[in-house]
C-alpha cells in the first residue's frame, strides 16, 4: 500500500511539494482566494424556516414487523456489507436489490443465495429504484448511493409506505433535510440515517459514561472526519462515476460532517432535552486538490473536466454552540496526508476523553488515567449492546464491528416496535451542518442560525435509549458470512 501511495505522488507530482515550498503556496493562494470571490450557483441559503411539527418521530414507535423485508439501492462499494450483515439476521427477508450497474447488482444477488434469498432485481436504469419502491412486499428500502440521490429516494420510498435506512449524508441541501423531515412525519415512517460511527465502542463507551456522570457537566465536545481520500476521490476504478471527486469540486464547506459530530450529538442528548443554536466555519485553501487534477491531466484528458474547478479547501473548521452553551468543533480534511482521525473528544466538568490518535484515552481531573484504569472503566461502564452483540459484531466485521451492530439495532428495533436510535429529526440536523458550513465558508465565516428541525419539541425528547431493556431479541442465524463483495477497491485506496 506504500508502495502504491509513493507512486501515486510521484504521479500526481505532489511528493515534490514540502521542496517546492513558499512560491508554490503562494500562488496556490492566489488562486484560492479568487475561487472564494467567484460565484458559486449552488451557495446554499441561509435558513430561516420554522415550522409547526406535524407529528413527533422522536421516540416513536411503528407497529411491530415480525419479519422485515428489505429492499436495497446502490450496490457499489458500501452497498454489499449492509445486505451481507442483513442477512445473517433473523426475521429479515431481501426481497428486492438496485443498482444501475447491472453487474453491481448481480454480484450481490449471487452473494446472498447461500441464504436463500431470492430478490427480484432491478437494474440498466436511473429510475429503475423507483420500482422498488413500488414493490409491495417491502418493508424498509436501504438507500447506499452518491450523496445527491439519498433525498429524492427516501422520500419516493417513505410516500410509497415503506421505513427508510439512508447511508450519510442523508441530504445534500437544507431543503432537502426538510423534504425528510416532512415526508417522515407525514408518512409516520422511520427515516434513520445509517451513522455507524454512533456504535463504535469508544463512543457507546463514553455515551454511557457521559449518561451515569463520570465527566460531570459536558462543556465541549470535538469530532472530525480526517481521512485522507485524495487518491480514491482520483481514482477512475474507485467511486461511480467520480461522485464523490464532483461533490467536493465545488462545493466548499464540512461535506461530510456526521461521523465525529452524531456520537458527539448523542452525548450531549442534542435534539433531546439541548439544541443546536449556531454555527461558523472556517476553511482553509485547497492546497492539493487542483494541482493534481492539474497534474493528472496533464498525462490524461479524461482528467481536464476536472482542472480548474472551484474546489473545497483542505481543513474545514465548524465551531457550533448549543442552547445550552456548549460548543462542538467538527472538522473535515479528506485530502491532506494525515493518519485517520475522528477526535471524539469529550470535555466535562469532571473528566474528559480523547479517541484520536489513538489508544483512546480518558482522563479524571488532571491526569490520564492508567492502563488499569482504563480497563475497569471499560468493563463497568461497557453498554449493554455491546455486551449483548459485541463479540458477534467483531467476527463480522466491517469497521471494526460497528457497521454490523448498527444493522443488527436497526433490525432490532423495527422486529420489536421500538424507537429508532436516530430519528429525522438527527438526519436532518446531523446533515445540514454540510449546507450550513458552505454558507458561512462563503460569507467570511459569518455565523448562521442552525434550523430546529424538531419545531421544539427538543425540550421534551427523551435521550436515545442505550440500555437495551426491551429488545436485543433478534438472533444472528447464519454464522458463517459471505464475504462482503464490495467492488474491489484499488490498491493503495482507503475508503
Ligand atoms: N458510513 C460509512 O462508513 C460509509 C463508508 C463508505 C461510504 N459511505 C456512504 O455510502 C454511500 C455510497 O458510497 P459508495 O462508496 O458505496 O459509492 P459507490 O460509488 O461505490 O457506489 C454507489 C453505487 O450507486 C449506484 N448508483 C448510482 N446511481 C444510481 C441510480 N440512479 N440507481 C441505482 N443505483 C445507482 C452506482 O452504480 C454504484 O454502484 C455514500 O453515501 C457514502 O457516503 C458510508
Amino acid at each position: 500500500m506504500k508502495n502504491n501511495r509513493r507512486n501515486f505522488l510521484k504521479l500526481t507530482g505532489l511528493a515534490g511539494l514540502s521542496v517546492a515550498g513558499g512560491s508554490f503556496l503562494k500562488g496556490l493562494a492566489a488562486e484560492s482566494e479568487k475561487l472564494n470571490k467567484s460565484n458559486n450557483k449552488n451557495l446554499p441559503k441561509q435558513t430561516t424556516k420554522q415550522r409547526t411539527q406535524q407529528f413527533n418521530m422522536s421516540g416513536y414507535a411503528a407497529p411491530k414487523l415480525d419479519n422485515v423485508r428489505v429492499g436495497f439501492i446502490g450496490l457499489g462499494s458500501r452497498g454489499p456489507g449492509h445486505v451481507s450483515n442483513m442477512s445473517l439476521l433473523e426475521g429479515v427477508d431481501i426481497k428486492a436489490l438496485c443498482d444501475l450497474v447491472p453487474a453491481e447488482a448481480e454480484k450481490v444477488r449471487k452473494q446472498i443465495e447461500f441464504a436463500g434469498f431470492n430478490p427480484i432485481v432491478y437494474t440498466g436504469d436511473a429510475e429503475a429504484w423507483k420500482k422498488l419502491c413500488d414493490q409491495p412486499d417491502i418493508d424498509l428500502v436501504y438507500i447506499c448511493t452518491p450523496w445527491n440521490l439519498h433525498t429524492p429516494m427516501a422520500v419516493y420510498a417513505m410516500e410509497h409506505g415503506k421505513h427508510v435506512a439512508i447511508e450519510v449524508p442523508a441530504a445534500d441541501n437544507l431543503d432537502e433535510c426538510w423534504q425528510l423531515v416532512e415526508t417522515s412525519e407525514k408518512t409516520h415512517k422511520h427515516c434513520q440515517m445509517m451513522e455507524n460511527c454512533c456504535y463504535d465502542f469508544f463512543e457507546l463507551l463514553t455515551l454511557n459514561m457521559a449518561r451515569q456522570g463520570f465527566f460531570g457537566d459536558i462543556m465541549h465536545c470535538e469530532g472530525a472526519y480526517i481521512h485522507n481520500l485524495l487518491e480514491s476521490n482520483f481514482s477512475k476504478n474507485g467511486y461511480w462515476n467520480m461522485w464523490r471527486l464532483r461533490e467536493n469540486d465545488n462545493r466548499r464547506g464540512n461535506l461530510y460532517p456526521t461521523h465525529g459530530l452524531g456520537p458527539v450529538c448523542q452525548v450531549l442528548d442534542i435534539n433531546r432535552g439541548d439544541k443546536m443554536d449556531f454555527l461558523v466555519s472556517v476553511m482553509s485553501k485547497d492546497f492539493m486538490m487542483n494541482e493534481t487534477a492539474k497534474k493528472l491531466a496533464a498525462t490524461d484528458d479524461f482528467f481536464r473536466q476536472f482542472v480548474d474547478k472551484p474546489y473545497r479547501g483542505n481543513m474545514t473548521t465548524t465551531t457550533i454552540a448549543t442552547n445550552k452553551g456548549r460548543t462542538i468543533m467538527v472538522q473535515h480534511d479528506v485530502t491532506s496526508p494525515n493518519v485517520y482521525s475522528r477526535i471524539h473528544k469529550i470535555s466535562g466538568t469532571k473528566g474528559a476523553a480523547l479517541k484520536y490518535p489513538e489508544p483512546a484515552k480518558v482522563s479524571i481531573g488532571d491526569r490520564w488515567v492508567t492502563d488499569e484504569e482504563f480497563k475497569s472503566l471499560e468493563e463497568k461502564y461497557a453498554p449493554a449492546i455491546v455486551k449483548k452483540v459485541g463479540e458477534m459484531a467483531k467476527q463480522v466485521g466491517g469497521h471494526g464491528g460497528m457497521d454490523f451492530l448498527e444493522d443488527w439495532r436497526l433490525i432490532d428495533c423495527l422486529r420489536n416496535g421500538l424507537p429508532l436510535d436516530q430519528d429525522v429529526y438527527d438526519a436532518a440536523l446531523w446533515s445540514s451542518i454540510a449546507p450550513l458550513s458552505e454558507w458561512s465558508v462563503a460569507h467570511r465565516s459569518n455565523s448562521t442560525d442552525i434550523p430546529d428541525f424538531t419545531g421544539g419539541s427538543w425540550k421534551t425528547n427523551t435521550p436515545v435509549d442505550i440500555l437495551l431493556e426491551k429488545g436485543g431479541t433478534t438472533k444472528v442465524v447464519r454464522s458463517a458470512p459471505p464475504k462482503a463483495t464490495g467492488r474491489p477497491v484499488p490498491e493503495g485506496v482507503q475508503r
